[in-house]
C-alpha cells in the first residue's frame, strides 16, 4: 500500500480494513470519518443542482447489499485502534444508518450523543419534504479519561442579546453548518466544512493528539486536523481522490488554523456575584433535584447549574448545602 508521510499526517493510498492492521491497538485519540453513504455516492451528481465540473472523480461507493459487513469490519478496526476514553464520530446519511447502529451495537463502544448536523444544498424533491441533514454518532471507547474541553470555544460565561448561554448553544445537539461553496475550486462530492470539523476536533482532542480519519475523501478532516495541531493518519481507497490531494497536504503547516478558531473571549463577562434571591434558591433546589434523577454526575450537574445560573462551582456547591438538599443526597 502506499504510504505518503508530510508534516503531522501520515497517509495510505488503500482499503482502510486492511490498512489499519498497521496502526497498534489503542493508540488513536479521536476518529472522525464520514464513510461511503452505499447510495450510489458516485453518480450523486443526477440528484444535486450544482456544477460537477470541479469535482474530483474516482470516489469508490460500496454496494448496498455489501454495506452491513462492510460497516461492521472498519468499525470493529475503528475500536481497536481507538484509545480507551477516546472518542469516535461517524458521519452517516439516513438510507444505511441503521447498518452504522447495528455495527456501534455489536461492538464496546458507548453512545455519547447522537447529533444532527443540518445543512444547505440538499436533495431536491418535489413530492416530499428535502432532505437537508445528516446524523453524526458521537461514541467513545470506555476505560479511560474521556477528552471533552468544555470551555475550549466559548466560556460558561459569554451570553447573547438575550442572556441566553452561548456555551450552551455551542454545545447543543443540532448544529446548523452550511456546506462550503467553492465556485471554481477542485473538490469531492462530500467534503465536509471547517466549521463543522474545527468543533469536533476543539472539543474532543488536544494539540499534539492522533486524529484518525478511514476514508479521506477531499481530506477535509486531515487538513483541519493538521492545521489545529494535531497529528493525522488516514486512508483513501481511490488512487484518483489520493491524487488529487496529496501534493496540497504537502504544504500545510501545521497550526496554521489556529487563529480561525472560535476561542474563549478574554477576560469572559464576569459571574454574578449579586446574593442569592430566594426565589434563585428555590429554583436551583428544584432543578438540582431534577437533575439528581437523571443518571449524571455531581460534577455534570454542577456545570449545569453554573451555566443556568450563572454562578460559579462554589457558588452553587454552597447554596445548595444552605438548602440541606446535597447532604441529604449524600
Ligand atoms: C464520503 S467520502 C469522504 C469525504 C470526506 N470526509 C471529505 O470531506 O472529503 C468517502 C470516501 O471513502 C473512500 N473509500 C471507500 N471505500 C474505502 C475503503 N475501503 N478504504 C478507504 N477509503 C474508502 C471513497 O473513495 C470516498 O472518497
Amino acid at each position: 500500500m502506499r504510504m505518503v508521510r508530510v508534516p503531522g499526517g501520515i497517509f495510505y493510498n488503500g482499503d482502510c480494513i486492511s490498512g489499519a492492521s498497521d496502526i497498534a491497538d489503542n493508540s488513536v485519540d479521536l476518529i472522525i470519518t464520514d464513510p461511503p453513504y452505499g447510495i450510489e455516492g458516485d453518480k450523486l451528481h443526477r440528484h444535486y443542482n450544482r456544477d460537477e465540473s470541479f469535482v474530483t472523480d474516482g470516489y469508490v461507493e460500496i454496494p448496498a447489499d455489501r454495506y452491513g459487513t462492510f460497516s461492521m469490519d472498519w468499525i470493529l478496526e475503528a475500536e481497536r485502534i481507538l484509545r480507551p476514553g477516546g472518542s469516535i464520530y461517524i458521519v452517516s446519511g439516513y438510507t444505511n444508518l441503521i447498518h452504522i447502529l447495528n455495527a456501534l451495537y455489536h461492538t464496546g463502544l458507548e453512545e455519547i450523543n447522537h447529533i444532527i448536523w443540518k445543512y444547505n444544498f440538499g436533495v431536491f424533491t418535489s413530492r416530499k419534504y428535502v432532505s437537508s441533514h445528516y446524523h453524526i454518532l458521537f461514541y467513545a471507547k470506555p476505560g479511560g479519561k474521556r477528552t471533552f474541553n468544555t470551555e475550549c470555544r466559548i466560556s460558561l460565561t459569554e451570553k447573547d442579546e438575550q442572556g441566553g448561554s452561548l456555551n450552551y448553544q455551542d454545545r447543543e445537539d443540532v448544529w446548523i453548518i452550511n456546506r462550503e461553496y467553492k465556485p471554481g475550486r477542485v473538490k469531492n462530492k462530500n467534503e465536509l466544512p471547517f466549521a463543522l470539523l474545527s468543533r469536533i476536533i476543539q472539543y474532543s482532542s488536544d494539540e499534539g493528539d492522533l486524529v484518525c480519519d478511514l476514508f479521506l475523501g477531499g481530506f477535509s478532516t486531515a487538513r483541519a486536523a493538521i492545521g489545529l495541531s494535531r497529528r493525522v493518519i488516514g486512508f483513501e481507497i481511490s488512487s484518483a481522490m489520493f491524487d488529487a490531494r496529496i501534493d496540497e497536504m504537502k504544504d500545510i503547516v501545521p497550526g496554521s488554523l489556529l487563529d480561525q478558531i472560535r476561542t474563549p473571549l478574554m477576560p469572559g463577562k464576569k459571574l454574578t456575584r449579586k446574593p442569592w434571591t430566594a426565589k434563585e434558591i428555590d429554583l436551583l433546589r428544584n432543578r438540582y433535584i431534577e437533575l439528581s434523577g437523571t443518571d449524571k454526575s455531581e460534577k455534570e450537574i454542577n456545570l449545569i447549574l453554573q451555566v443556568e445560573f450563572n454562578r460559579g462551582y462554589w457558588s452553587i456547591e454552597k447554596t445548595l448545602k444552605q438548602t440541606s438538599i446535597k447532604t441529604q443526597r449524600g
